[in-house]
């Protein structure tokens, strides 16, 4: 390899050297964001300047500016008045596992390329159902995002539940599953791979708490099944993504126990306040569902991407992909659950475990206790501000620590307050003090804040909404 550029590439000391430097970057930048010194949480470009600017830097760029020019270029979850989007604000250790997890690059797919992240994913599992409250037959793996395992497991509930043998001949009649009006668009998106079409994704209206209204669940069942359609699950968000409401599991299980259907939580978002002595009494009735999303990435710490896919009866999750059609595990049949790639949806997947299990191991539990039940309690506070508040409405009380609200001036049309929100978004993004989101429920122009990050406070969402006021004036 003499005087060639791989033997340049894989140099250890330059490996060293700029690992180093990169690190000593990462951690100014840690403390300039959480500590707000001149810093925002987003510098916004637009589009075209963006490629603009990276074009010229793919022909001048030195190695060593690369990474701080990243950083002035990006969003900054760590930063306090990051309220926006549902990632997480990381924790720092677990850029370092992620470091690990590229270098190294076990596949995972089986246990040889991964015996140690493979056994450590079996023990985060492990923990993961037993705080569910899930018996000793679950079991699960962790696979690439939620929307991915929430494909993943529709695809395992209709091998369960579907008679006929899809995977092997394709589908001969149509299917539907059953899910509330607001659910991730996600679910929607596995429905329409899955082949279920557009009459195949049974919405369940909203009630006012823009949860699943349960009520309508036996018309809705009987509808499509006079349709001619085999419902073969249901499927409850915990929370859904607008608004952060949480379906009502219990009731939810009960009609899929009733109705021998599959019953799915989508907790991609929510799930974490398994963790929650305070809150953990939203997921009631999670124990009896046979699928469960839950994203690290989202309200556990973790970088992107990690989810844990969990199964009430570990025999679903091994047999998802399987050829045969009687998937069941006979009584001999080995449980391969070392051989990722035999259940997961990918081949190859990243040592995601590595996050959980640093965490779960320095920290146990009681952290994410702390930072689910802290960042809820604040959604609380946040809500009674609004609420006190006649320039401000809420759209509805927070469940989890989403929330939608917006300016109103009383004299105004619901269409000039849908403009006069949106041009208040826009000008706070361009602005960058602070990030925030946006989302239309019911035809009206909310302002939308995931709140993520654990040093965000509430006078920092005063100060935010004075913001929005200053701003409105002059609009
Ligand atoms: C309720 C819910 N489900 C699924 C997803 C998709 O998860 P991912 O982004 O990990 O694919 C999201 C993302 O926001 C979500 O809020």
């Amino acid at each position: 390899m003499e005087g060639t550029l791989l033997k340049k590439l894989y140099s250890p000391e330059a490996f060293n050297a700029l690992g180093n430097t990169v690190v000593d970057v990462l951690t100014e930048h840690l403390d300039r964001t959480v500590n707000q010194v001149n810093s925002k949480p987003i510098h916004w470009t637009p589009l075209e300047e963006e490629v603009r600017f990276w074009e010229a830097s793919m022909e001048d760029a030195t190695a060593s500016d690369f990474f701080p020019e990243i950083l002035r270029r990006t969003t900054h979850t760590h930063h306090p008045k990051y309220v926006g989007h549902q990632v997480a604000a990381t924790a720092p250790i677990t850029a370092l596992t992620g470091m690990v997890s590229s270098l190294l690059n076990n596949g995972m797919a089986v246990y040889e390329m991964g015996m140690a992240p493979s056994a450590i994913e079996r023990i985060v599992i492990d923990r993961i159902c037993k705080q569910i409250g899930y018996a000793g037959d679950s079991g699960g793996f962790l696979t690439s995002g939620g929307s991915l395992a929430n494909l993943t497991a529709l695809l395992s509930a209709r091998k369960a539940i579907v008679k006929h043998d899809v995977w092997n001949e394709g589908n001969s009649c149509p299917l539907g599953i059953m899910v509330c009006e607001e659910s991730h668009y996600c679910v929607d998106r596995a429905a329409k791979i899955m082949g279920l079409g557009e009459k195949g994704i049974i919405k369940i209206p909203a009630a006012q708490d823009f949860s699943m209204d349960v009520s309508m669940l036996e018309e809705y069942f009987n509808k499509a099944t006079s349709e001619g359609i085999e419902v073969f699950a249901i499927i409850g968000s915990a929370p859904s993504t607008a608004t952060g409401a949480y379906d009502n599991l219990q009731e939810i299980g009960q009609f899929a126990r009733q109705k021998n259907i599959w019953f799915h939580v989508d907790g991609a978002h929510g799930g974490a306040a398994i963790y929650s002595k305070k809150y953990k009494a939203l997921l009631q009735g999670i124990e009896n569902a046979d699928s469960v999303v839950i994203d690290g990435h989202k309200m556990l710490l973790m970088p992107t991407i990690t989810t844990a896919l969990l199964f009430k009866n570990k025999a679903h999750a091994q047999n998802t992909f399987s050829q045969q059609a009687d998937y069941l595990l006979v009584e001999n049949q080995e449980d391969v659950w070392y051989q990722s790639g035999k259940m997961t949806f990918e081949c190859t997947k990243t040592m995601m475990c590595l996050h959980w299990f640093v965490l779960l191991k320095n920290y146990g539990e009681q952290l994410f206790d702390e930072y689910v039940t802290r960042q809820y309690d604040l959604a609380q506070s946040f809500a009674k501000l609004l609420k006190d508040d006649p320039r401000f409405e809420l759209a509805t009380p927070p469940q989890s620590n989403i929330l939608c609200f917006r300016w109103i001036v009383p004299e105004k049309s619901n269409k000039e307050l849908n403009q006069l929100n949106a041009a208040i978004r826009q000008q706070l993004l361009e602005d960058g003090e602070f990030y925030i989101v946006q989302t239309q429920l019911r035809g009206i122009h909310y302002l939308r804040t995931s709140l993520m990050n654990p040093f965000t406070t509430l006078e920092h969402l005063e100060h935010l909404l004075e913001k929005i006021a200053k701003i409105a004036q002059h609009k």
